[in-house]
């Protein structure tokens, strides 16, 4: 089956084909104009999209070397994500598709950044346990034996990309703050500043506000000199305790539901010491864990392809109607 993924529910404008379940073109942009508002502007956003859609899907088309005719169907995001940015890639699939006379599908974003962790291995087979980490969501969820999908555990407030984002921010880092962390604290010492986690030890539920608060404190009593010449360990001891975080729940829902191995995805899961750190855990609890191709990490026209690919493969199609949902749950 050839299919065209469309992803624009925010910042990332892209467009990928995939033939089952291999990549033939994977084409993104990231739009930059926000860098200088500290967060992306969904207005901007979608005025981007609308500029840059026609040549990333003729990019995509080009690369896999394949044309709107040869396609089985397109897919675009239906939600959750940025109403705007979600309606200028419905419309744009929409009129390809009339166009071209092709099947159309609303994919669920959250299911895409699971689908990548399939794209990446396609031997991934449920049951196991999915973990979406990314901006806006931080969720553990059971995907049972029939692919059903059961919520376990959920953020109370902040996702772990936003803790990171924010978190960065007060750093003085740039906007997105999760890789700029990441790269500062692998030269960092990750146990300098005790930082808090989370209802650690509390149910299966996340929290991230907190750590913002108890970072601003740790910088106005180390004052700016300290904060400058310590940055690398400030970003090591913060990215330990959000990964700490993580793990320590993921581990504990393995447990509770006996569940051989972990998706982890989203894109935080590009993070290499949460990947290092689940790696590690799973293997000592007898369990795998399994990550997307770094290049599938953040959001991507393939994952959508692959989301709808997951739900034809079941004819479950339903979950794919049209339209847009900004706030669309996993499941
Ligand atoms: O999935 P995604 O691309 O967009 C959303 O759907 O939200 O995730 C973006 C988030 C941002 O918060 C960004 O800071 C974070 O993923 N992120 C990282 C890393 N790469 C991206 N966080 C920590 N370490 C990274 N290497
Ligand atoms: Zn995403």
């Amino acid at each position: 089956m050839l299919l065209l993924g469309i992803e624009t529910s925010c910042d990332e404008t892209a467009a990928a084909v995939i033939r089952d379940w291999t990549v033939l073109s994977n084409v993104l942009k990231t739009q930059t104009v926000h860098e200088e508002f500290g967060g992306v502007v969904p207005e901007i956003a979608s005025r981007e999209h609308l500029r840059l859609l026609p040549g990333i899907v003729r990019e995509a088309l080009d690369v896999a070397g394949v044309s709107v005719e040869d396609l089985d169907g397109i897919a675009y995001t239906r939600g959750p994500g940025l109403a705007g940015p979600l309606l200028v890639g419905a419309s744009f699939a929409r009129a390809l598709a009339m166009d071209a006379q092709k099947p159309l599908w609303g994919a669920n974003h959250l299911e895409g950044h699971l689908a990548a962790v399939r794209l990446s291995d396609p031997t991934l087979k449920p049951p196991f346990l999915c973990l979406t980490v990314s901006g806006g969501h931080t969720e553990l969820t059971e995907v049972t034996k029939d692919g059903a999908f059961v919520s376990m555990g959920n953020t109370r407030d902040d996702a772990a990309g936003e803790a990171f984002d924010k978190c960065g921010k007060i750093l003085g880092l740039g906007y997105p703050a999760g890789p700029l962390v990441s790269n500062l604290a692998k030269t960092g010492n990750r146990k300098a500043f005790a930082l808090p986690i989370g209802l650690r030890g509390d149910g299966l539920d996340f929290s991230f506000s907190g750590l913002k608060s108890a970072l601003s404190r740790l910088l106005q009593e180390l004052g700016h000199e300290t904060v400058a010449l310590r940055k690398n360990d400030l970003c090591a001891s913060l990215e330990s305790v959000i990964v700490e975080a993580l793990v320590g729940k993921a581990m504990e829902a393995l447990r509770e539901r006996n569940l051989p191995g972990i998706a982890v995805c989203g894109g935080v899961s590009a993070n290499r010491h949460l990947r290092e750190r689940m790696g590690a855990a799973a293997t000592k609890q007898g369990a795998w864990a399994r990550f997307p191709s770094p290049d599938l990490c953040t959001d991507n026209g393939a994952m959508i392809a692959g989301a709808a690919m997951w739900r034809l493969e079941r004819n479950d199609l339903e979950p794919l109607r049209k339209g847009v949902d900004p706030g669309l749950e996993l499941g």
